[in-house]
């Protein structure tokens, strides 16, 4: 945690060899500062990460949230690609988890309820009769302590937070640890790391909204998806899982290659209709717990590639369908319809209620980990 007695500026100089100098652009750094206080008078931190490449992250120990994230065009022109606010207000008063890491569990849980080891837990109801993304209070509207990481020789912030027993019905105290380095590759990487004193559940992820356009006001719809997956988890119109696995031939949940995420949203599919366009777990082809290739988004104007990859089995793809203007975010631009999307990583969604899809119970001597990478480049 920053004093706040301290003006919280300065910088870590990664990297001093002759050879690192020679080849570098910028030098790597991270920066902190106070980004601004919430309602009872404590500070948020805004931690800078910036690479060799100039790519620079800013984190918010507000939800553990990427606020803004420079990445260049294929002319070396850079724009901040995920959807904001530039205040705390704005992030204490939003709905839509702009940039955070949500949990305890990302995705829905049916009726918010599940049983575990004979004991039925009953978690708050947030979307109309089930639970999402952690409840009222969840991983995105909590202070988390903030950790600069400087061993690694790359810009590292660890943000760390303590769920206590009962919060929003979750058994257990659980510690999160969440590490975000920006590595000379380009890739913002995340590792999770999760303890728990008794039995429970874990599943966080992370919900950057992504606009490779760079131009908040374009929308999603020409950006080109691809995920490395078969088949959906196909849900019912409180957009719970039903259980089954659906073939994703024939359909337009087929993203096995290059698609534009416009060409085929508004066909008639109950599937679309209950997500009101693309709101689906993929169920990833990766190997459980290895860190494989999950999906690349490329945005065909800029030349911006996004490629993302996990050891998770499932990637929500969100294409922002409730995103209707409500929300004011940087510079004042009202974020309207389908200009943000979202590919959250993650154990499928009702995992607690669907012994088929494995199991998500997090024990006192286990450690919960998930290493989920954003890695950035032009074509
Ligand atoms: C969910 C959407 C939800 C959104 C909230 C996504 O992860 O899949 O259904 O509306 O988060 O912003």
């Amino acid at each position: 945690m920053i004093r706040s007695s301290l003006v919280c500026l300065f910088t870590l100089f990664l990297c001093s060899t002759e050879a690192c100098q020679i080849n570098r652009k910028v030098q790597p750094s991270m920066t902190a500062t106070v980004f601004g206080k919430l309602s009872d008078g404590r500070e948020v931190h805004e931690y800078t990460l910036t690479n060799r490449a100039g790519i620079t992250a800013k984190i918010i120990d507000y939800g553990a949230t990427v606020r803004s994230l420079l990445v260049p065009d294929r002319n070396g022109k850079m724009a901040d690609v995920v959807l904001g606010y530039d205040s705390v207000q704005g992030y204490a008063d939003g709905t839509a988890y702009f940039g955070a890491i949500v949990g305890r569990y990302g995705n829905r849980i049916g009726k918010g309820k599940f049983q575990l080891d004979g004991k039925e837990y009953q978690l708050t109801i947030n979307d109309g009769e089930n639970h999402l993304h952690g409840g009222k209070i969840g991983f995105n509207k909590v202070l988390w302590a903030g950790k600069i990481l400087s061993d690694s020789g790359k810009p590292s912030l660890q943000l760390q937070y303590v769920s206590p027993d009962g919060e929003e019905g979750y058994p257990g105290t659980v510690t999160l640890k969440v590490t975000y380095t920006l590595t000379d590759n380009n890739e913002l990487r995340i590792d999770y790391e999760g303890t728990t004193d008794k039995p429970t559940i874990l599943n966080p992820t992370q919900h950057s909204y992504f606009n490779l356009s760079g131009v908040f006001t374009n929308k999603i719809l020409d950006h080109q998806l691809m995920i490395e997956a078969d088949g959906i988890t196909p849900v019912d119109k409180g957009l719970i899982p039903t259980g089954q696995i659906l073939s994703v031939a024939n359909t337009p949940m087929d993203f096995r290659t290059h698609t534009a995420i416009g060409a085929r949203i508004n066909d008639p599919n109950e599937q679309l209709a209950f997500g009101k366009g693309y709101d689906h777990n993929w169920v990833l082809r990766n190997k459980a717990g290895q860190v494989g290739k999950a999906a690349e988004l490329y945005e065909p104007g800029s030349g911006r590639l996004m490629i993302v990859s996990t050891d998770q089995p499932g990637l929500q793809f969100y294409s922002g369908n409730f995103l209707d203007g409500s929300a004011k975010g940087k510079n004042g631009v009202a974020y309207q319809h389908r200009t943000g999307l979202c590919l959250e990583t993650q154990a499928f969604p009702d995992t607690p209620n669907k012994p088929q899809f494995g199991s998500i119970t997090l024990r006192p001597e286990q450690v919960y980990r998930q290493t989920t990478i954003y890695q950035f480049s032009t074509r």
